[in-house]
C-alpha cells in the first residue's frame, strides 16, 4: 500500500514502513525506512536541527530545519548547502530541485528503455521533482519484502542539457553502519569484506562493462553488532549489469547517505530537448532479523518479481555440460556416449558447451560464425538434438553471441562490427566484443541465434561473455541496453527456453541478467570447498535457485585439491545441480554415487532450489540449512580434520519448537582406496596397499558410512543434537562418520504428523 497524506508518502507492507515528506521548502526529507509504522509518526521520526550546527549553510537564512547539509534526504543536489556526495550532476552547475508534484499508479511503471526492471508490484509512487530547465522522476515501487527506487532525468528546457552523474536513489538513513561488499576475480568471486562507514565514503563500483566478479554490485549495511538472525540490515542491489556505483557516507550528524546507480567514471550526456534518460532499477531491502533475515526477504523478492514468469518456482532440470569433460575435442558419437552415460545416471538435459561451429576447435577462432560445424556433427545440430531428445533428455546449447574471434568469418566480413576505441584493440581470451550499440550488429545475433534455436528442438541455452568491456562511460551504458534488447528479442517469444546467464563464470551475476536468465553459472571454480564460499557469500543477495552448481572431477582442475564426490554432490544440491565431468571414466562406484546423489535431489529439488535458506556455518565448519512447510534438509561440510575429534553437535534453526522431527542422514559410502596401507590391519592377508587387489576392490566396493536416525522435538534441533562421532583412528564402524578431509553430511528432518491426542 502507499498512502500521501499531507506531504507524508508511506510505503507500507507487513514487512516494513517507507516514509518520507515534503517539507515547506520543497525538499523531499526522509524519514523511516524499517519496521511497519503510522504515517502519524512522520514528526517524531523526523530530524530535529534545533538551532543547527555553525557556519551552515540555510536555505532561508534564521532557519536551522532548512539546512541542507544537517537533513536526512531522499535526493540532493550540488551547490546548496548539502556538501555530502550528490547523486546528481548537471552541467558544471549547482542543481536544486523542489518538489512539484506526485501521483500513485496500479503496478509498476514500465520503463521506456531497454533495461530490465522488477515485475507484478500493487503499486508506484511517482515523485515529481523540478527546477528551472529540468525535472527528476523519482520512482517508488512497493514490493512485498522491498522497496524499488530509480530516478529520470527529463530535458524541459529548450537547449541540450548535459549531466554526468545520476544516481538511482539517494537515502540518508539515521545510524552508524558497517558496510559488507563482495570482491573477487575469475575462480574467486565473492569474497566478503565488511568495513565500518565513517565520514570518508566507502565505494563499491566497476568500470568494467559488466557487473563484475571484482565488486558485485549487491551489498548490504549493517547496525554495529548485527549478526545472522538479529539486528537491523539493509541490503541493497541494482537491476543492471554494467558499470555500476555505490557509495555509503556517514555525517557529522549521524546520517549515513547511501547511494547507488550506473556509475559516473566518464559518464557524460546530452538530453536534447524534451529528452529523457532513465536510470536502472535499485532495489532497497531492510530486515532486523540479521543478515539471514534479509538475504530471504531479497530471495523472495528474485524467485517473485526478477526471474522470468515462466520460470517462477519452476523446477530446474539436472542437466550435463560436456565442457569439462571435452573441452573442444568432441564429436558427435562422443557426445551420444556420453549422454546415454548421463541419462543412465539420471540428468535431464545434456548440454553441448563451446566448440560446436564454425572453426571453433581452440579458443582463437570461429566466434561469431555460428553455423554448425559438420566435421563433429555430420547430422547437424537438429540431427543430434533429436538423438538426445530420444534418450529421454532435453537438449541445450552454449552460445557467446557478444563475442568474435578476429580468426573468424564475420570479422572478416564486419572487422567496423568491433567494439574498439582510438587506441589498438585489446584482446582478452583472443576475442573482441562486438558493438552492441549498432543495430546491424543486434539484428545479426538475434538472427544467428534464433536460427539455431528454432533449427534444433532446443530447451536451454547457456549465454557466455568472457572477457571486460572496453566500452566506457555512456557507451558501456548503450552496450549493455543493446544486450537487453537482443536478449528480449530472442527470449520474450521462447519463455519455454531456460536460459542460463554465464560471464567466465560469476562476471555477471546481477539481477539484469536475472531478469532474462532464471539462472547463472556461479563461477567456473567448481571445487566444492571453494564453492562453500562462492555459494554462501552468494546467498546473502541471491536465492539458491539461481545457482548453477556442478559436480565436476577431482582432483579439481583448478585448485588440484582432492575432495569426496559426496561432498562436491552435497555442495550441488544447494543449488541447480548438474555434473560436468568426463562419464566415461567414472568408476563403478561413482556411477553408483551418482546415481544415487541425482535421485534424492529429485525427491528433494523444490526445497533445496526455493527453500527459504539459512546459513548456519562457524569458523570451523559451514552448515547451510533450507527450509520447506514441514521439510527441513541440512548440509554439514567439514574442511580439514582434526586426531580425536570431540563431539559434534547439530543445531538448527525455524522449526516448531514443540513438534517432533524425524531426522536421517543421506546414506553415503565410504570407499576403501583412501585407506590405502590400513587395510592390511583388518584384511586377513597382507594386501599392498597400490596392488592391483585393493585398486579393483576400490572400483567395486564401498563400505556404508554412519547414518543417523532419530526422531527430537524442534526444541531439542534447535539446542543441538549429538551427532556420531567422527572418525577418531581406532577402527571403523558403521556408527560413526568416516570421512576425512573435506567430508559432509547431509540431514533430511522431516516434520512428522500430529497423532490423534497430540
Ligand atoms: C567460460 C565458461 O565459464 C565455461 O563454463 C565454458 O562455457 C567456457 N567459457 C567455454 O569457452
Amino acid at each position: 500500500m502507499i498512502t500521501s497524506e499531507n506531504g507524508v508518502f508511506h510505503l507500507k507492507t507487513k514487512n516494513y514502513s517507507y516514509l518520507f515528506r515534503v517539507n515547506e521548502w520543497g525538499v523531499l526529507e526522509h524519514l523511516h525506512y524499517g519496521a511497519p509504522v503510522l504515517s502519524e509518526d512522520a514528526g517524531a521520526l523526523a530530524c530535529k536541527p534545533g538551532l543547527g550546527w555553525g557556519t551552515a549553510i540555510q536555505l532561508a537564512e534564521g532557519e536551522p530545519k532548512s539546512c541542507l547539509n544537517a537533513l536526512a534526504l531522499e535526493w540532493s543536489g550540488s551547490g546548496r548547502g548539502d556538501f555530502r556526495e550528490t547523486p546528481m550532476e548537471l552541467r558544471d552547475a549547482a542543481t536544486d530541485f523542489r518538489f512539484e508534484s506526485s501521483r500513485i499508479v496500479t503496478g509498476v511503471v514500465p520503463m521506456q528503455s531497454a533495461l530490465p526492471q522488477a515485475r507484478d508490484a500493487a503499486h508506484t509512487l511517482e515523485v515529481v521533482m523540478a527546477q528551472k530547465e529540468a525535472k527528476l522522476h523519482l520512482f517508488y515501487t512497493a514490493f512485498d519484502t522491498v522497496v524499488t527506487r530509480r530516478a529520470v532525468l527529463e530535458n524541459c528546457g529548450e537547449e541540450p542539457l548535459e549531466f554526468s552523474k545520476l544516481m538511482s536513489f539517494c537515502i540518508d538513513l539515521p545510524g552508524c553502519f558497517e558496510m559488507t561488499t563482495f570482491h573477487g576475480t575469475w575462480n574467486a568471486e565473492m569474497r566478503l569484506h565488511r568495513q565500518a562507514v565513517t565520514g570518508g565514503a566507502v565505494v563499491n563500483e566497476t568500470t568494467m562493462g559488466c557487473s563484475s566478479n571484482a565488486h558485485q554490485p549487491g551489498f548490504l549495511l549493517s547496525e554495529p553488532g548485527a549478526s545472522e538472525n538479529c539486528g537491523v540490515v539493509y541490503g541493497f542491489n541494482l537491476v543492471y549489469s554494467a558499470n555500476h556505483y555505490a557509495s555509503a557516507q556517514k555525517s557529522h550528524q549521524g546520517l549515513t547517505r547511501v547511494m547507488q546507480g550506473i556509475n559516473p567514471a566518464n559518464f557524460r550526456k546530452t538530453l536534447a530537448p524534451g529528452e529523457v534518460f532513465e536510470t536502472p532499477e535499485a532495489v532497497l531491502c531492510w530486515s532486523d532479523e540479521g543478515f539471514g533475515g534479509v538475504s530471504r526477504r531479497l530471495h523472495d523478492f528474485v524467485n517473485r518479481h526478477i526471474v522470468p514468469k515462466a520460470w517462477q518456482f519452476r523446477s530446474r532440470p539436472v542437466l550435463y555440460n560436456d565442457w569439462e569433460g571435452c573441452l573442444f575435442d568432441f564429436n558427435q558419437a562422443r557426445l551420444l556416449d556420453l549422454a546415454k552415460r548421463a541419462k543412465k545416471l539420471g540428468c535431464e538435459l545434456f548440454v553441448l558447451d563451446d566448440g560446436w561451429f564454425g572453426a571453433r576447435n581452440h579458443d582463437k577462432a570461429g566466434l561469431g560464425d555460428y553455423n554448425v560445424n559438420k566435421k563433429k556433427l555430420p547430422n547437424g545440430m537438429s540431427g543430434l538434438a533429436d538423438k538426445i531428445n530420444e534418450l529421454g533428455m532435453t537438449f541445450g546449447l552454449w552460445f557467446e553471441p557478444e563475442a568474435v574471434n578476429p580468426d573468424s568469418d564475420l570479422y572478416r566480413a564486419h572487422p567496423d562490427w568491433a567494439l574498439t576505441d582510438q587506441f589498438d584493440p585489446l584482446y582478452c581470451r583472443n576475442e573482441l566484443l562486438l558493438d552492441l550499440t549498432k543495430p546491424e550488429v543486434r539484428d545479426y545475433i538475434v538472427q544467428s541465434v534464433t536460427g539455431v534455436l528454432d533449427g534444433a528442438k532446443i530447451s536451454y541455452v547457456k549465454w557466455d561473455m568472457n572477457r571486460p568491456s572496453v566500452a566506457v562511460g555512456v557507451k558501456a551504458h548503450e552496450y549493455i541496453l543493446g544486450l537487453y534488447d537482443v536478449l528480449r528479442r530472442i527470449f520474450e517469444p521462447r519463455p519455454e527456453i531456460l536460459l542460463e546467464g554465464c560471464a567466465s563464470g560469476g562476471n555477471r551475476f546481477d539481477l539484469g541478467m536475472l531478469c532474462f536468465a532464471p539462472q547463472i553459472w556461479c563461477s567456473d571454480d567448481t571445487d566444492p570447498i571453494e564453492r562453500l564460499t562462492i555459494q554462501e557469500n552468494l546467498s546473502y543477495l541471491y536465492p539458491q535457485s539461481t545457482f548453477g552448481a556442478h559436480v565436476s572431477a577431482a582432483p579439481h582442475s583448478m585448485t588440484l585439491r582432492n575432495t569426496p564426490l559426496t561432498t562436491r554432490g552435497n555442495v550441488s544440491f544447494f543449488g541447480c545441480l548438474g555434473y560436468e565431468l568426463d562419464l566415461k571414466h567414472l568408476l563403478p562406484v561413482e556411477e553408483t554415487e551418482i546415481k544415487a546423489q541425482i535421485a534424492f535431489y529429485k525427491q528433494y529439488r523444490e526445497v533445496f532450489q526455493f527453500g527459504s535458506f539459512n546459513r548456519l556455518s562457524d569458523g570451523e565448519k559451514t552448515l547451510w540449512q533450507v527450509s520447506g512447510d514441514h521439510l527441513h534438509i541440512a548440509g554439514l561440510y567439514h574442511k580439514l580434520v582434526h586426531a580425536a575429534p570431540g563431539y559434534e553437535r547439530l543445531r538448527l534453526t525455524g522449526l516448531k519448537k514443540d513438534r517432533r522431527y524425524h531426522v536421517t542422514t543421506r546414506q553415503q559410502s565410504i570407499r576403501v582406496g583412501p585407506f590405502g596401507a590400513l587395510i592390511k590391519h583388518v584384511s586377513p592377508v597382507n594386501l599392498n596397499p597400490n596392488g592391483m587387489v585393493l585398486r579393483t576392490a576400490d572400483r567395486h566396493m564401498t563400505m556404508p558410512d554412519g547414518q543417523e536416525n532419530f526422531t527430537a522435538s524442534g526444541s531439542a534441533l534447535h539446542t543441538g543434537v549429538m551427532l556420531m562421532p567422527l572418525f577418531g583412528g581406532t577402527g571403523y564402524n558403521a556408527d560413526q562418520r568416516t570421512q576425512g578431509d573435506f567430508g559432509s553430511n547431509i540431514y533430511v528432518i522431516k516434520e512428522e504428523p500430529l497423532h490423534e491426542g497430540n
